[in-house]
């Protein structure tokens, strides 16, 4: 594990596209002696020491993109939260990183709220949401006295309510709106639109009522308003159309209640490149878009801008990280499809088989070689749909050769499973020519830990 070298050489040709991988690695991504080295850190001698499949995830790239994030929006108003959406991927030493950037942290469970906590992440910086929060989890937010709680529904604003008057305490709360706006990405993971699940809908009045009720309750205090139109999405302009509604609604009830909008958070969302070609928005102009929009708006209506949050989560992370395996097998169906078969599969990667997810692959330790063959990664698991990447450009892979699978630092390692009983990958930060530990991999005492049988 040398330290690294000058200039990152980033070209890993593919011959039928012409793009390279830069778009899709980490920053510090770049091929020495033939072998793909992210941080400093050699990825062959990495999968033969700390063993695979394994999840690798680069810090200055991690840190590089909060610090843009931070940058970026606060360039353009001085009040802007970087709500680190943790359920694109957590961990205590990512969580000290968000720290450490001058971030906060978005959490979506008990779980996670409990990894904050265990990190000493500062509480006042923590977001709770989720459209069902247990009785449970709302009592952790409040013994925790974490910043805000994103109210969902109802019978959750009553409960919280309920129980913060019980406890003597207030908690700060914003009010999740569905601005109706449909966001420009896959269907599953859109959002913000009337037919959701999640949050108040604006246009059959429920969420001015819901605002309503936050003023009046006791034990709450209605600090601002909560979106989130989307995930992967690439066009701005759902952005900017669903700030538009968002900010047109603050007007109606600073008219109607006489109680000011303090905060707007627009959610996170930003889409990234998982095909060497794709060209997401960059944060620059998420910024601009976002932030100068919401001005512009609020001073379109006449009202004092708001302070602001984003959550972004695969932004920060997809293209930190990426996975490797090793090659057991190779299978070619003459006229068909080459499979080249790796020792995880969808308990470490279910995107392509939940949402036909695509992905770009490379073969570690022949970096510098064309990727001049198409094949598809299988994974190891009892199911044809157990595929990680379909028909994708790929140097020609051997049994032992070290694949790796580019972007798969966000809702990976979150999503992974235990199928087949087949052990979670760990999960190592490497910087500066070292790497190190942050999850371990599992074993199978692990496995059975919780089996009281
Ligand atoms: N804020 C809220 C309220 C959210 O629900 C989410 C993601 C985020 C922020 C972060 O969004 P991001 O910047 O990561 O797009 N499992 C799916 C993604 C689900 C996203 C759910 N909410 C996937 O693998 O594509």
């Amino acid at each position: 594990m040398g330290k690294p070298s000058g200039p990152r050489t980033p070209a890993v040709a593919d011959l039928k596209t012409g793009h390279d991988l830069t778009s899709v690695l980490p920053m510090t991504a770049e091929i020495r002696d033939g072998r793909l080295w992210i941080g400093g850190v050699d990825t062959v001698e990495l999968a033969r020491e700390a063993g695979t499949a394994l999840y690798v995830m680069d810090e200055h790239t991690i840190r590089t993109r909060l610090a843009e994030y931070v940058k970026w929006t606060r360039y353009h108003w001085k009040d802007v939260d970087v709500v680190y959406a943790g359920k694109a991927f957590l961990s205590l030493a990512m969580i000290k990183i968000v720290a450490e950037e001058d971030c906060c942290l978005l959490c979506a469970s008990g779980g996670e709220l409990a990894y904050a906590v265990r990190a000493g992440f500062p509480m006042d910086r923590v977001q709770m949401h989720g459209n069902n929060k247990t009785p449970a989890e709302l009592g952790e937010c409040l013994d925790a006295r974490i910043g805000r709680v994103v109210v969902d529904n109802f019978e959750e604003m009553e409960r919280l309510s309920a129980m913060a008057a019980e406890r003597g305490v207030t908690q700060k709360v914003l009010v999740r709106v569905t601005p109706g706006v449909e966001a420009d990405t896959h269907d599953f993971i859109m959002t913000g639109a009337e037919d959701s699940k999640f949050g108040f809908g604006l246009n059959q009045g429920l969420a001015m009522e819901a605002v309503k009720r936050a003023i009046e309750l006791p034990g709450i205090e209605f600090d601002g308003l909560h979106m989130h139109i989307g995930s992967q999405i690439f066009a701005l302009h759902s952005f900017a159309k669903a700030i538009e509604v968002i900010v047109e609604f603050m007007c109606r009830i600073e008219r109607e209640t006489g109680v000011a909008v303090r905060m707007l958070d627009v959610g996170g969302g930003l889409g990234v490149a998982y095909g060497a070609p794709d060209e997401p928005s960059t944060v620059k102009d998420f910024g601009k878009v976002v932030v100068d929009g919401i001005k512009e708006e609020c001073e379109k209506h006449g009202i004092a801008v708001p302070r602001m949050a984003v959550e972004p989560g695969r932004s920060i992370v997809a293209n930190a990280g990426v996975t490797l395996y090793t090659v057991g097998s190779v299978k070619e169906i003459p006229g068909i499809r080459t499979y080249v078969a790796v020792d995880g599969g969808m308990s470490d990667n279910i995107r392509t088989s939940l949402y036909d997810a695509h992905y770009e692959a490379l073969i570690a330790n022949k970096a510098d070689k064309p990727r001049d063959m198409v094949a598809s990664v299988a994974g190891k698991h009892c199911e044809s749909g157990d595929i990680v990447v379909n028909d994708a450009p790929l140097q020609s892979p051997e049994p032992g050769d070290v694949l790796c699978v580019c972007a798969t630092g966000a809702y990976c390692q979150s999503m992974a499973s235990n199928y087949n009983k087949q052990v979670r990958p760990g999960v190592v930060f490497v910087r500066d020519g070292e790497w190190r530990w942050s999850v371990r991999r599992e074993t199978y005492d692990d496995l059975m830990h919780t089996d009281v049988g």
